[in-house]
């Protein structure tokens, strides 16, 4: 009678106590589905899709695309030129070695040798400075190279693994943060736009090399300012 009772009066606790390991279990992330030597990719996921830090680059390029006009240059190959490019007249490409059959200059940003000044209207700068060990000078021949009124588009990566291909070429050098990229552009351009993308689970799943399509819908547009993936800048040169 007396255990019968007892039993009663502890079942609500033992009740919420299995909701709460249940709710636990529920929400329990399975670290060995991500704690894993090997990414599922080491193409930044190219290879399964569309790659995670693209996909906000094409949304970033085609929120800009009316900046991207006149006269163009891009680095390495004319692609976002060609694809988000508004009433371009002339298309350029700037290559660091002239190794890419698309070149049609063969320059250092770093420097600027081979860069021509006050020529462009338009700077598609994507995924370029972790690759250019003077980023300080980067930008100042971007400012140069910029016809008055003209714009900078440039993006760069936060939390990102190494690009082997260029770091074996001409070396993978810097990552960066909505902090350093305003000082950089701001210290030539003065006032600039930066914006972040990216969280945790954005971030991890770029890191393992999973693509865009493969992440749940909405993923993509969490902004956690802790963890950056990608930063986007416009800088604009004052019209004369
Ligand atoms: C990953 S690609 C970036 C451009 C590409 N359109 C993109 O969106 O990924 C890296 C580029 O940086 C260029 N690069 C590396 N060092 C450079 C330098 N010092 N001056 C000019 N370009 C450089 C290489 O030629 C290469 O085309």
């Amino acid at each position: 009678m007396v255990r019968a009772r007892l039993r009663q009066a502890a079942r609500p606790a033992l009740t919420r106590a299995l909701r709460a390991v249940g709710a636990m279990r529920r929400r329990a992330v399975r670290p060995r589905s991500v704690l894993r030597s090997e990414p599922v990719s080491r193409k930044f996921g190219l290879d399964r899709g569309t790659a995670i830090d693209r996909a906000w680059i094409e949304s970033f390029l085609q929120s800009e695309a009316q900046r991207i006009r006149g006269s163009v240059l891009e680095i390495g190959d004319p692609g976002y030129t060609r694809r988000f490019g508004t009433a371009v007249t002339e298309s350029h490409v700037l290559h660091a070695t002239g190794e890419s059959p698309d070149a049609t200059i063969v320059g250092d940003l770093a420097t600027g040798e081979g860069v021509p000044e006050e020529a462009f209207d338009c700077i598609v700068l994507t995924q370029t400075l972790p690759f250019v060990y003077d980023v300080v000078g980067a930008v100042a021949t971007c400012r140069r190279a910029l016809r008055p009124g003209g714009a900078v588009l440039a993006t760069l990566p936060g939390i990102s693994q190494i690009s082997r291909y260029d770091m074996d070429r001409w070396g993978d050098f810097w990552r960066f943060t909505d902090l350093s990229a305003r000082r950089l552009f701001e210290a030539e351009f003065g006032e600039v736009t930066v914006r972040t993308h990216g969280c945790v689970g954005s971030a991890c799943a770029f890191l393992l090399g999973l693509a865009a399509e493969e992440v749940p819908s909405g993923l993509l547009a969490a902004v956690d300012p802790d963890y950056q993936v990608l930063i986007t800048v416009v800088a604009t040169s004052p019209a004369a």
